[in-house]
Formats: structure tokens, sequence, C-alpha cells
């Protein structure tokens, strides 16, 4: 058997699985094909995400291989010396949010979006004068789940990595309250709390519609 007829018939054999079109499993409905499991379509961020009993958001893993949507960069001395948020904004979505959100335009249930900081370390290298990153100093993230979070602006709620002003990359984060972050994103974010205004790789994603292939 070619490899490539062993890939086709093992993805047949799966599909087949999930649909419950086997003889031991037992027969689905045709409308509930490709629906997720109650459970898991309800806390989908629950699948990357580890939360204490407490309600404290333990820093997540993996995520640089996530999607990549933009890099604001806010250099101190463009902000009288002291920038309100550290200097690089590299921002990631996940991967299945990606997804739902090219097919509908929509930021779903379980949606992550994390931001990682970083400072500006030399400002001239061999391609000429800029911004270089330095070293990365925080992480915050906004997590948008409506069984976990009723209560906030749009279902988001927002975490910080690290103290105010800065210092290590802690383990934990516990949700900061809505005056101190959501009230901003609520406010000046041009879609549902997100600054999608700032990043063109979700913007041109959204113009993508389903079943198009990406264009990159
Ligand atoms: C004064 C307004 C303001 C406040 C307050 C604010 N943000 Fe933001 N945030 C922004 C802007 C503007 C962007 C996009 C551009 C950038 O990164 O500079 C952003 C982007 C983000 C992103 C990337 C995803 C997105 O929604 O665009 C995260 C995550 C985030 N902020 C978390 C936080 C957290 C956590 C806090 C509270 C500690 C916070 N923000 C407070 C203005 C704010």
């Amino acid at each position: 058997m070619t490899n490539t007829l062993r890939t086709i018939l093992g993805g047949s054999v799966l599909l087949a699985a999930a649909c419950g079109m086997l003889g031991a499993a037992p027969a689905a409905p045709q409308s509930a094909m490709g629906a997720r499991p109650a459970a898991a379509a309800a806390r989908p961020a629950d699948a990357l995400l580890a939360f204490r009993d407490d309600g404290s958001l333990e820093r997540p893993r993996g995520y640089r291989r996530w999607i990549f949507v933009g890099a604001p960069l806010t250099p101190d001395d463009m902000n009288d010396g002291h920038a309100a948020f550290p200097e690089f904004h590299s921002v990631y979505i996940d991967p299945a949010s990606y997804d739902h959100y090219k097919r509908t335009g929509d930021f779903r249930d379980g949606t992550v979006l994390l931001k990682e900081l970083s400072s500006v370390g030399t400002k001239a290298s061999t391609s000429g004068k800029g911004y270089f990153m330095g070293e990365i100093t925080g992480l915050e993230a906004a997590v948008k789940d409506s069984e976990r979070f009723p209560d906030e602006p749009g279902n988001w709620a927002y975490f910080r990595f690290t103290d105010e002003d800065g210092g290590p990359i802690h383990r934990v984060a516990e949700p900061l309250p809505a005056a101190s972050c959501a009230a901003c994103h609520t406010a000046s974010a041009e879609q549902d709390s997100v600054f999608t205004q700032h990043y063109p790789m979700l913007r041109e994603a959204r113009g993508y519609g389903a079943g198009e292939p990406e264009d990159r």
C-alpha cells in the first residue's frame, strides 16, 4: 500500500468513527456530524489553559506555536521615557479560535489571546537604525469564556503574569478587575474588545471566507 493510500484510508476510518458510522460505535443522528461533544464545546479554553480552583490562571505553555497576529510597539522614548506597557507586544491567538475567526469573523467562546512583551534592546543593527527586541519581559492574557466569566464585559477576563511595575514573569496570575484592563479594551478596541485595528493578520483572515485557501 502506498503511503498516500494508507493516509486516505486512515482518514476515512477516522471520519467514519467520528461520525458514529462504524459498527461498534453508537449511531449518531446525521445533524450531529462534525458537532463537538457538549462539554468540550462549552469550555474550549480549558483544553489550552489550566485554571486553579481559586480562579487564577497558570502561565500557558506552547503559545509560541499559536498563530501570530501582530506586533504593536510602544517604545519608551516616544512615551516620555516610560511607556504604559512594556515596549514590544507580540500577540498570538490559539489556532482553533483563529480557524473559527477565519470562517465567521467572530471571536468564539473560548478564544485565548496572549501578548508577550519584550524590551527594546538596541536601536541600531547592520540593517539600519530602528527598534530591535531585547529581552522577554512579560506576558498578558485575554480569555473569552461565557461560563467562567459571565459578568465580565463581552465575557473577556484579563490576566497579567508580572507585577504592575514589571519584575519576573510569575507562574500564575489572578483575573484583574474590569477597571484595570477591560474598560479600556471595551471602549477603544475595534472588535469585541480586541484591538483588531492593530493586527493585520486577523484583518486579512476575516476576508478569507469559509473554505477559501489562505493567501499566505
Ligand atoms: C489604556 C488602554 C488599555 C488598558 C488599560 C489595557 N490595555 Fe490591553 N491593549 C490595549 C491596546 C491599545 C492594545 C493593542 C495595541 C498594543 O498592544 O499596544 C492591547 C492589547 C492587549 C492584548 C492583546 C489582545 C487584544 O485584546 O488586542 C492583551 C492580551 C491585553 N491587551 C491585555 C491587557 C491586560 C491584562 C490589561 C490589564 C493589566 C490591559 N490589557 C489593559 C490597551 C489597553
